[in-house]
């Protein structure tokens, strides 16, 4: 029984819909907005210079549209994640 326990929370923690709900404004965004096309990037993958070049680059070649204060509260929460 422990082993089919294990699994199944295995399979939660691998599946592409998170689990938990969004601790910010910015993540809930960032989830909302940014899994559309790939599946979401960790936060602590880019630093926070990378992750605004990565945000310009989705918005202008992938024409993701974020209105100002929408990117503001992605890129804090992306950038609160630095390892
Ligand atoms: C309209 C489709 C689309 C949306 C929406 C989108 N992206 Fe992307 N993104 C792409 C494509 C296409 C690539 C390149 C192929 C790939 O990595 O899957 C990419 C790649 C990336 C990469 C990898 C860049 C690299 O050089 O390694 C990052 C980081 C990224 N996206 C972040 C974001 C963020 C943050 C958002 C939300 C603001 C977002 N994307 C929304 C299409 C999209």
């Amino acid at each position: 029984m422990k082993g089919a326990a294990g699994l199944a929370l295995g399979l939660l923690a691998c599946g592409t819909l998170p689990v938990r709900p969004p601790a910010s404004e910015g993540e809930r965004l960032y989830r909302a907005k940014c899994a559309a096309c790939h599946r979401l990037y960790e936060p602590g993958r880019y630093a926070p210079a990378a992750w605004a070049s990565a945000l310009a680059t989705m918005e202008k070649e992938k024409r993701v549209h974020l209105q100002p204060d929408e990117r503001a509260e992605i890129l804090a929460y992306l950038s609160g994640h630095v390892l």
